[in-house]
């Protein structure tokens, strides 16, 4: 249930019967060759929205644009830096928590928000004592890590990886691109600022085969993902 197609009315009438949000968090990034620019918040909001529609949960907007500070050597890339996200995130939680919602679930499409989604919800908690933020990366969820495993191996590599090509693709088949054999990606290695990633991985895959990209496989993504969050959602309700 998405919160864009819903009316204040509505939104009063779920308050009343439960707390808790999805709030899917990506990135506007390059994704190497043949990955799209906006892949790790289709991604995350195309888990959010499956799970919420399944279950009747509310699910809000996509924070679009994430800590991507590293990619901004590749044209296309937008990013906020560390300080502005988390002010971001603490002003979007301030919001809905000043409507009672009390269970805040970032759907995270993108490693490079991690440590700033957590030092926001350092700050969250410190002024909403009554409120618990819980983030789960879709792509490390385990039922998505074992299907991963299991197609893709090593190829999967860390950045522009053939798992989100495929989950985007699944979502947006319209957007699809072809991909080609590409010769071997660096594999992930320490990196500093955005000049020294592009050095490392001039096309901006890291240790991932874009050619084993596919939209069946994205389906089946989907499925695992949507299903895997749900059940990691209820548990946390639950408990
Ligand atoms: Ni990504």
């Amino acid at each position: 249930m998405q919160l864009r197609f819903t009316t204040w009315p509505e939104v009063e009438g779920y308050l009343a019967t439960r707390t808790d949000i999805l709030i899917p968090i990506g990135a506007t990034e390059q994704h190497g060759p043949f990955g799209l620019i906006g892949t790790d918040s289709l991604c995350a909001e195309g888990v959010a929205n499956t799970a919420g529609e399944r279950a009747g949960i509310l699910v809000t907007p996509v924070l679009s644009v994430g800590m991507s500070l590293h990619h901004l050597a590749f044209p296309g890339s937008m990013s906020l830096q560390p300080s502005t996200m988390i002010a971001v995130l603490r002003d979007l939680a301030d919001s809905l928590a000043h409507h009672g919602f009390t269970r805040l679930h970032f759907v995270n499409g993108h490693g490079g928000n991690i440590a700033t989604a957590h030092a926001a919800f350092s700050e969250i908690h410190h002024r909403h004592p009554q409120l618990r933020c819980r983030m789960s990366n879709w792509y490390e969820l385990p039922a998505v890590a074992g299907l991963v495993k299991a197609r893709l191996g090593d190829s999967e590599g860390a950045h522009a990886t053939p798992s989100e090509l495929s989950l985007s693709w699944a979502l947006h088949p319209e957007h699809q691109r072809q991909t080609a054999p590409q010769a071997g990606a660096a594999v992930m290695t320490g990196f500093c600022g955005a000049e020294d990633f592009r050095a490392l991985f001039p096309d901006g895959r890291v240790g991932a085969d874009q050619h084993r990209a596919s939209v069946a496989l994205g389906a089946e993504l989907l499925e695992a993902a949507a299903g895997e969050l749900l059940r990691v959602h209820e548990g946390w309700l639950g408990a």
